[in-house]
């Protein structure tokens, strides 16, 4: 893979809702930002460690787990050292038939990367979730960038177009 751009978007090309997100992420970044894909179900450490700012996009699965893919590459993660790198999270949820486990996969991720140096950037705020517990919040706030594609999908373009503003002026 020939990786030409400081900014990578890594997810899963057979997600399909998390896929979708990901192409209204790149839209919004264009044209300032040339963002690059790279399927989560490819990657390697020199693919990762290549880019200077990162976004990962993380569904939650298995109630309140990473899904497979992304496990499979958390032995990999935790021999990085990821200082020097921006990364921001986004992740789909369902806050009605997961309300005890809300995007936990978003602060599993977190704290990966924050673990081994990275920055975090585009937090966001909880407000207008209604749920039980999550992973991704700490000190009220979202970890990430957290969407309900199947209980609030009307939300979702404008709490996306919100996140990337902030992420413009994060990634350098
Ligand atoms: C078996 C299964 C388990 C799930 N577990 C959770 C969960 O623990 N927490 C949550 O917020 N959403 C959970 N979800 C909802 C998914 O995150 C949601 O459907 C998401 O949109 C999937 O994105 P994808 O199509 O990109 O995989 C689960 C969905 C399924 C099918």
């Amino acid at each position: 893979m020939n990786v030409m751009s400081k900014t990578g978007i890594i997810y899963s090309f057979k997600s399909t809702k998390t896929a979708k997100i990901a192409e209204k992420i790149i839209q919004e970044f264009e044209p300032e930002f040339n963002i690059q894909k790279v399927d989560a179900e490819e990657l390697n450490e020199e693919i990762f460690l290549s880019f200077t700012n990162l976004i990962l996009g993380v569904p939650t699965w298995f109630d309140g787990e990473l899904p497979i893919y992304w496990d499979e590459f958390v032995p990999a993660l935790e021999d990085l050292n990821l200082k020097g790198k921006t990364i921001a999270i986004y992740g789909l949820g369902n806050q009605v038939e997961y309300p005890e486990n809300f995007g936990d996969a978003v602060g599993i991720m977190a704290e990966l990367v924050t673990a081994r140096g990275a920055k975090l950037v585009g937090l966001t705020s909880t407000e207008g979730y209604a749920y039980e517990s999550s992973r991704a919040e700490q000190d009220n706030k979202f970890l990430g960038l957290v969407l309900d594609q199947e209980t609030q999908p009307r939300l979702t373009k404008e709490r996306l177009a919100e996140w990337v503003k902030d992420l413009k002026k994060q990634f350098k």
